[in-house]
């Protein structure tokens, strides 16, 4: 067995996370659910649930994956019992099927990128989105996704995973910013920001039953939880560090970097006049295509946004891929390159029908985020909460010890065992009554 890596600082840690978070969910996702849900109103349930559900999920996925010291799936049976690998299958299950569809929408970002180079998206927008969307172009990018995400993953986690991530996060935090500066200056932005952050409350009332699934599913998305990813990177965390002010910290890092792109693909909408509330996946890559052909500086801002999006994707792709690969290391003779290799491959594979037809998006979509992220964040919180219970405290206040630590820690774990517990069974129930298109109030 050779030792297992970790990472070389707390830092590393930190971008690691980030760059887990920071993702498609953050630039692509996040305002699409925003402008389906209502824009402002969207963002207050969302904003809460940060706080309520988001921040102490990933301490829980924290607390088992550093006490462990395994991937997810020995990680349960190891600071539980055997009898709980099964949640840790259900994760590495849960990321094959989410990389396979997110591959392959990373490829429409990367034939954005180079299009924005090259102007090519100019012509028309929605057209161009067709011809990105399904086929063999598709299936082309869809390739060099995954080829790129296999080489970082193959390297191990610190010269592949921290080494990269440490350059991407900051360059996507640094052309964020000055995108946002650019949008600022647009002549529809008041109107995007009032859509985007002045909230009606009767919007939220009457829309309760939507929105807080897609907002607590967007916040579980978007921090990586309920399939490991989490729980892995935790696994290369020294025992000393202190994982809940690390936790903060990439909570509100990825919390900014989202508000980010509301702050700047609202104003883009509004300032040609395009409806936010477009549903459909693709709308938001046809809008901002429109946008960048027609504003000042469109073009070089264009190559700066499909670049930031494109990082990243990438961030956040290899803690997909990493939670199946180091499943796979820790369980297989094999070397890491030829088990990334091996796995990025079956993962490719998965994502072809992706490629060739966007309903088959939907469905990995639908089936991931509204059945198993939920059902995983169920499982890890009843896990933490009343199987692991006192010792993940023990786990959480490592290296930190202090008396209002630990009532610190006390209160993180009844408001597990209760308040989070309450919200993901909730949360669970609407969002598996979603998919089902039951409607539980008339
Ligand atoms: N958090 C990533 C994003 O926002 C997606 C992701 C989900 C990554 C689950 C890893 C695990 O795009």
């Amino acid at each position: 067995m050779p030792v297992r890596e970790h990472w070389t600082s707390r830092i590393g840690f930190i971008m690691a996370a980030v760059g887990s978070a920071v993702g498609l969910g953050n630039i692509w996702r996040f305002p699409y659910e925003a402008a389906q849900n209502g824009g402002a109103a969207f963002l207050v349930v969302n904003f809460i649930a940060i706080f309520v559900i988001g921040l102490p999920a990933i301490l829980a996925e924290f607390v088992v994956g550093r006490r462990a010291q395994k991937n997810v799936v020995d990680a349960f049976a190891g600071v539980g019992h055997p009898a709980w690998r099964f949640v840790g299958v259900l994760g590495v299950i849960t990321g094959f099927l989410i990389l396979a569809y997110y591959s392959v929408v990373g490829g429409w970002v990367l034939r954005y990128f180079a299009a924005s180079v090259t102007g090519a998206y100019f012509g028309d927008p929605s057209a161009y989105f067709s011809a990105s969307a399904a086929g063999f172009d598709a299936l082309f990018y869809h390739t060099l996704f995954m080829a790129l995400t296999v080489g970082i993953v193959a390297l191990g986690v610190r010269r592949g995973i921290e080494l990269s991530t440490k350059l991407m996060v900051p360059s996507i935090v640094l052309m964020m910013i000055a995108l946002v500066v650019w949008a600022s200056t647009l002549p529809g932005s008041g109107a995007g920001y009032r859509f985007f952050l002045e909230p009606d409350v009767s919007v939220i009332v009457a829309n309760a039953e939507t929105i807080i699934p897609a907002a607590v599913g967007e916040v579980l998305f978007t921090l990586s939880l309920g399939m490991g990813a989490m729980i892995t990177y935790a696994s290369y965390v020294d025992s000393d560090e202190n994982l809940s002010t690390d936790g903060i910290a990439i909570v509100l890092v990825n919390t900014f970097v989202g508000y980010l792109a509301g702050l700047l693909v609202f104003p883009l909408l509004f300032a040609q006049g395009v409806n936010p509330g477009e549903p459909g996946a693709g709308a938001i890559f046809v809008s901002v295509a429109t946008a960048f052909r027609t504003l000042p500086f469109g073009e070089i801002l264009g190559v700066i946004f499909f670049a930031v999006v494109a990082l990243a994707a990438l961030s956040s792709a290899i803690s997909l891929l990493e939670v199946v690969v180091s499943f796979a290391v820790d369980n297989v003779s094999f070397s890491r390159p030829v088990v990334a290799i091996t796995i990025g491959g079956l993962i490719f594979l998965a994502g072809i029908p992706v490629a060739f037809d966007t309903d088959v998006l939907t469905l990995y979509d639908s089936v991931t985020s509204k059945l198993l992220l939920p059902s995983g964040v169920f499982l890890i919180t009843l896990f933490v909460g009343w199987v692991y219970g006192r010792d993940a405290v023990d786990e959480l206040l490592h290296g930190v010890d202090s008396r209002r630590g630990r009532l610190l820690g006390l209160l993180w774990l009844w408001h597990v065992r209760i308040v989070l517990f309450a919200a993901v069974v909730m949360t669970l129930v609407l969002s598996v009554s979603e998919y089902l298109g039951i409607s539980l109030f008339g």
